[in-house]
């Protein structure tokens, strides 16, 4: 059997429905959510709904009973992430799960992106608890971008102080595939991948992308951080979201985005959703 867990959350859904689109018969999908209300359609078309927070040790032995491998979805509540996770994992270990896969962060273990700490005490977990595991180093999600693009189209403007820096964000869609690849490998290859788009990309570039898309101008503000975040305030932001998106930006002027890698395309068997698509796809919505 296959647990995902956060399987109501935007990727872990797509993990799920790709296994079911992948072959693997429903009974052996187990998703286990905090919140089966939302997980109605899943279990409407077969798969095992097992109810467990991160919180909740008990729970989560319970969800995980005759799992053979386990994607654990990342938590998406920063400061308590490393607990969950070590929960999650100790249950995992309880109920003899033989593959643990991750869903880290990029180059977790040598960055200045500020949600990394968590991801790389993850890592480091899944290694004490001796679990054979994949770790997939999840690049950005170009849904990331959604806002940014909408109103790079609409303003003709779009700021950053990413300066040169390039980002290998990848769609969803594909880091879910491969997950699933991963996950319904005969044999897979235990150890950490960089996962992103094959093309990174430049938030110039994608001024320029979306300017390509619309036919129109847009103009890239290269800004300083200091003016980054006047410019932020000024837009109305508070001062601590602010602060993480500049810090972000410095981050990936760092180049903390640009891994290089092409293991995406690799474990998929089919290049990744380029920039312009993405874009085309946002803007014709
Ligand atoms: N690479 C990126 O750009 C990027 C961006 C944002 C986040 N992330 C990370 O990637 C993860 C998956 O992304 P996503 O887009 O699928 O995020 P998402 O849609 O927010 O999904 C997060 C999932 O985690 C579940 N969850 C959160 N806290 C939990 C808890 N205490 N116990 C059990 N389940 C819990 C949520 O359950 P509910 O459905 O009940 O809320 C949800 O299903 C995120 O959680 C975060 O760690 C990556």
């Amino acid at each position: 059997m296959i647990a995902v867990t956060g399987a109501t959350g935007h990727l872990g859904r797509l993990v799920v429905t790709g296994l079911l689109d992948a072959g693997v018969p429903a009974t052996d999908v187990v998703a286990v959510v905090r919140t089966p209300d939302k997980a109605a359609d899943l279990a409407g078309r077969g798969v095992q709904v097992r109810p467990a927070d991160y919180a909740d040790a008990a729970a989560l032995e319970a969800a995980l009973t005759g799992v053979d491998r386990l994607l654990l979805v990342s938590g998406s509540e920063v400061g308590q992430r490393v607990p969950q996770h070590a929960n999650v994992l100790q249950a995992a270990k309880a109920d003899g799960v033989s593959l643990v896969v991750y869903t880290s962060a990029p180059k977790a273990d040598d960055t200045p992106l500020p949600l990394a700490p968590e991801h790389i005490a993850t890592e480091r977990l899944i290694a004490d608890f001796g679990i054979p595991a994949v770790v997939l180093r999840n690049n950005w999600y170009l849904e990331n971008y959604d806002t940014q693009i909408e109103q790079a189209a609409r303003t003709g403007e779009l700021s950053s102080s990413s300066g040169g820096g390039r980002i290998a964000a990848a769609t969803r869609a594909d880091l879910a595939a491969a997950a699933v690849a991963v996950l319904t490998a005969e044999q897979p290859t235990p150890g950490v991948v960089e996962l992103g788009g094959d093309q990174a990309f430049t938030i110039a570039e994608l001024a320029e992308t979306v300017a390509a898309e619309t036919g129109r101008p847009v103009t890239h503000r290269d800004l300083t951080a200091a003016e980054h975040r006047q410019a932020l305030l000024g837009a109305g932001l508070p001062e601590g979201t602010a602060e993480f998106v500049v810090g972000l930006d410095q981050a990936i002027a760092q180049g903390a985005l640009d891994t290089g890698s092409r293991a995406l395309s690799e474990l998929t068997g089919r290049p990744t959703t380029t920039l312009a698509e993405y874009v085309h796809t946002v803007l014709g919505r």
